[in-house]
């Protein structure tokens, strides 16, 4: 996935496409670029390998201006991080593109240009899409028309955005399968992958369509449906509260973000705070959907996924519900046995993940009662297109390591289970206990956040190792996998996680001195079968970091160092567990020095396949 920028205005768009990179640098960072259009009708182009700052580096080192102008920052698919690879790409010396998605027919159509003369300079599959553009400019089409042409040519996910010298107050633009979203200005308009790119600029914006063409000049706005007849496609005003992207006094915005969670969590809980909760958090039809609900599928990419699992255990145990969790790269490929009256659930913060939305869109009645998505993104795709929508209320969440999304999701899911417990028997008395243990959540969690310090220095520990292993039992085993990932994504340190129990059927083997041991270790029903695996490893030399709210049997001795965590009710567990370990990671992360907020190789919002 990529981001994209793009206007046409009466007045110099350079540094409007520079933030909205900026703002958009979450798609993706391993290389960025920009085109414009200048007074003379020439193009105009920076390209950089590396984050947006480069690129901005070189455009104050040799301005580029323009009124007309498209900018991109990658995340390579097709090609390696280069200049060269990096967007955008230019075709007969007149028209320029960007891309974000993937072209799944390139390599027939980069013959099929190559015999006729098209000149390639990068091993990306979007260069095919600027020349089939040329190709149909050279015939002596419009930009319009070429457009329109191009992409009944393209197979797989694209949006696409263009300039060409010979139309130089247009900007044309298409979406197939990755998102973008028109701003509309006052005598001057917009194109983003996301609407935060343009939030600078304006807060009225248009949601594409899937097979929509757009043309825009300063003045006027024409959207094409697939078919190539006009449409209209409503306006929204989005609120004048932009939100900000400021790392504030925080040294990293995933720090920010984890200190932003006694916050989030309670702006999640919203009416429940103070009330009772209602059905019609979940959206209008909530009631009449729940109420034929015997079943849940959940699915979900990343972290997301790592909060259906926690899901699974509440909706069973606690709803008494049968649920499934499966990531949606595999679900949606799966010839599955659907369970009848089974609710679909699709978590993403984003709202955009390309395999969660393609999970959705494949997981039709009669297989499905319905959907609902927890998503951290109004009007995001998944929002548009489910039945019932429940919205965390993070906020902006900009590290790339997700932390409280992942929290506020775990909110949403306990919410969702006292809603469908209800109608399964769920005691009133235990309803209440647990909405009003939920009340208290920010404040255990601000709890946690006191213990920065001791986890810091239990981090140490970790900057010289190449692996850890993350042990949890029952509902903190998705708690281990998800501090394993965190562990992984941002110090680059090789982590697992394993069900405590699994152990002795093959991981301690690895188990020695140089692979610190992470155990999550609650006081709960398990915590004794839990103790015993961990003797396991103490007995075989490995180094043992336990956190634990019951700090008997684990004494701070050598080979065993412990985190006592605060003693809250049992249900709330996972939250301050969870953000124990997200404070390891981002400690460890810190002290190798990596690059916490933008580690390499991934990208926040995944919108290819
Ligand atoms: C990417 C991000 C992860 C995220 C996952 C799913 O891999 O780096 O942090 O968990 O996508 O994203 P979603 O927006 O669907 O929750």
């Amino acid at each position: 996935m990529c981001g994209i920028v793009a206007a046409t205005a009466r007045r110099e768009v350079s540094e409007i496409l520079l933030e909205g990179l900026r703002r958009l640098e979450y798609r993706g960072y391993d290389s960025a670029g920009m085109a414009l259009i200048d007074n003379e009708h020439h193009l105009q182009m920076h390209k950089q390998q590396g984050k947006v700052a480069v690129l901005e580096q070189s455009q104050s080192m040799q301005p580029i201006l323009g009124c007309v102008g498209i900018a991109h920052t990658r995340w390579a698919t097709h090609g390696e991080p280069s200049a060269a690879n990096a967007h955008p790409h230019i075709s007969s010396q007149r028209v320029a593109l960007v891309h974000n998605g993937i072209i799944e027919n390139h390599v027939q159509l980069r013959k099929e240009l190559k015999a006729e003369g098209f000149e390639f300079t990068s091993a990306t599959d979007t260069e095919v899409v600027v020349h089939l553009l040329g190709q149909q400019l050279n015939a002596g089409h419009s930009l319009l028309h070429a457009m329109q042409a191009t992409v009944k040519r393209l197979e797989g996910a694209y949006a696409l955005a263009a300039i060409d010298i010979k139309h130089p107050e247009e900007v044309v633009a298409a979406r197939e399968g990755s998102p973008l979203v028109v701003g509309v200005g006052i005598g001057e308009n917009f194109l983003a992958s996301d609407q935060m790119a343009l939030r600078q600029v304006t807060d009225r914006f248009i949601y594409l369509e899937e097979g929509d063409v757009v043309q825009a000049t300063p003045t006027h706005l024409s959207i094409f449906a697939r078919n190539g007849e006009p449409v209209t496609r409503a306006q929204t005003m989005i609120s004048a509260a932009v939100e900000v992207a400021d790392r504030g006094e925080f040294e990293h915005f995933m720090l920010k973000e984890i200190y932003e969670q006694p916050s989030a969590l309670s702006a999640t809980l919203g009416a429940v705070a103070d009330g009772p909760l209602i059905d019609e958090q979940f959206g209008a039809e909530a009631a009449a959907l729940f109420d034929q609900v015997e079943t849940v599928q959940i699915v979900a990419c990343g972290t997301s996924f790592h909060a259906g699992l926690v899901a699974r255990y509440w909706l069973e145990d606690i709803a008494g519900i049968p649920c499934d969790v499966e990531v949606a790269s595999e679900f949606r490929y799966r010839k599955r046995k659907q369970h009848a009256n089974t609710l679909l659930v699709t978590v993403s913060q984003s709202g955009e993940t390309a395999d969660t939305l393609a999970a959705l869109r494949n997981a039709t009645e009669p297989q499905f009662l319905g959907s609902l998505v927890i998503s951290n993104v109004d009007n995001s795709s998944l929002v548009r297109e489910s039945d019932l929508v429940f919205l965390t209320r993070a906020g902006a969440e900009i590290g790339v390591a997700s932390t409280k999304a992942f929290t506020t999701q775990l909110v949403a899911f306990l919410l969702l289970t006292v809603a469908l417990g209800r109608r399964h028997g769920l005691d009133e008395k235990i309803e209440q206990q647990l909405l009003d243990e939920l009340r208290e959540l920010p404040r255990w969690v601000d709890q946690v956040l006191q213990l920065d310090r001791d986890i810091q220095r239990m981090s140490e520990a970790f900057i010289q190792k190449h692996h850890a292993l993350f042990l949890g039992r029952g509902v903190h085993y998705p708690i281990a996998m998800e501090g394993a990932l965190k562990l992984k994504e941002i110090s680059y340190i090789h982590a697992e996680a394993y069900p405590a129990g699994e152990l002795k059927h093959g991981p301690l083997a690895l188990v020695d001195a140089d692979m610190p041991v992470v155990a999550v270790a609650p006081n709960d029903d398990l915590l004794e079968k839990l103790k015993s695996n961990l003797e396991e490893v103490r007995s075989r030399g490995g180094e043992l970091y336990v956190f634990a709210d019951n700090v008997d049997g684990f004494q701070d001795e050598q080979q065993v160092h412990v985190l006592p965590m605060p003693h809250c009710p049992e249900r709330l567990k996972p939250v301050l567990y969870t953000v124990a370990l997200q404070l390891l990671s981002y400690h460890v992360a810190l002290q190798k020095g990596t690059d916490v907020d933008k580690p390499r190789n991934l990208a926040k919002s995944v919108t290819v396949e």
